[in-house]
């Protein structure tokens, strides 16, 4: 029978470290880290992801600020706002939520974003640096997926993990953290996505499963090996007309199906979810902190 991974009883405790960084900080005559949020459009769940970042600052002693943008900003404005907030000494973090409008590039964006206020860890520099071992701002899916095993204590080493899912911000740096020398790492990984043959095959040989395909309850028991450790990162809005909010969240893995066979399990929701904000607060920190590139 797995065992519940409580992400949101791992997160509590690791915000409430971060926000004893935070009032040191302040104690030692600096000021609050600063994070700045981009939202372009009105997304539904871009606009709940943003809001509980916001949140989340407040709640640590951050300094927020939201800027919102209509969905028809140009990509050229757009980057002027990014430039602006690189070169303002008071704001340490920039986040731009994606998904953004069809005629702004993301990888443009991304890639004008001063690689040191890239607290979401998306700038080609920190995936390079962080496919290198050298310090860099981890996104925060994964890196939340890490502090989970770690807390955990979970075995990594020579383990065979695969991976479902290769999009940039979860799938695929999952799959290069997962094999770097570190001590959560040093895996076996398999990195699996939508031209992946024999996927129940490959899965079923999994001592450490992670979901991050987008695709609610779609990984049942038939794809567990006996103990193997799930982590799902799915998070996906279906209608269910019983809930006030109009929707119910799913992860990608069947929980009840799966829960008898495994030996550790991240629920959905407070699997995962809680972690994600976490990273983005403990690379905020380090951004106003300068210590990845100093
Ligand atoms: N959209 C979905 N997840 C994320 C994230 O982690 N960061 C940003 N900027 N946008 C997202």
């Amino acid at each position: 029978m797995g065992q519940i991974i409580d992400g949101k009883f791992v997160a509590e405790t690791m915000k409430s470290a971060i926000a004893l960084e935070v009032s040191e900080l302040i104690q030692s005559g600096k000021r609050p880290p600063h994070l700045v949020a981009i939202l372009v459009g009105n997304n539904g769940a871009s606009e709940t992801y943003v809001a509980n970042k916001v949140k989340s600052c407040e709640e640590l002693g951050f300094i927020s600020t939201l800027l919102r943008f209509p969905p028809t900003i140009s990509e050229k404005e757009l980057l002027e706002e990014v430039l602006k907030i690189n070169h303002n000494a008071e704001m340490d973090g920039l986040i731009v939520q994606l998904p953004l409008p069809d005629h702004i590039n993301p990888d443009r964006i991304m890639e004008t974003i001063d690689p040191r206020k890239d607290v979401d860890g998306f700038h080609p520099i920190n995936i390079g640096r962080m496919a290198k071992g050298l310090p860099a701002y981890i996104s925060a899916t994964p890196q939340g997926v890490l502090d989970l095993l770690a807390y955990y204590k979970i075995e990594t080493a020579g383990k065979h993990c695969v991976v479902v899912g290769r999009s940039q911000i979860v799938g695929l740096p999952m799959s290069i953290l997962m094999q770097r020398n570190h001590p959560i790492g040093n895996c076996t990984v398999t990195l699996t996505h939508s031209k992946t043959k024999n996927l129940v095959e490959i899965c079923q040989q999994a001592d450490i499963l992670i979901a991050a395909l987008g695709k609610p309850e779609f990984l049942n028991a038939s794809y567990v090996k006996k103990g193997a450790v799930i982590i799902d990162v799915g998070l996906t809005r279906v209608v269910d007309e019983s809930k006030k909010s109009g929707f119910a969240l799913k992860g990608d893995v069947d929980f009840d199906d799966v829960f008898e066979k495994c030996s550790y399990i991240t629920p959905v929701p407070k699997g995962v979810g809680p972690m994600t904000i976490v990273s983005l607060m403990k690379n905020t920190l380090l951004a106003a902190k300068g210590v990845i590139y100093s």
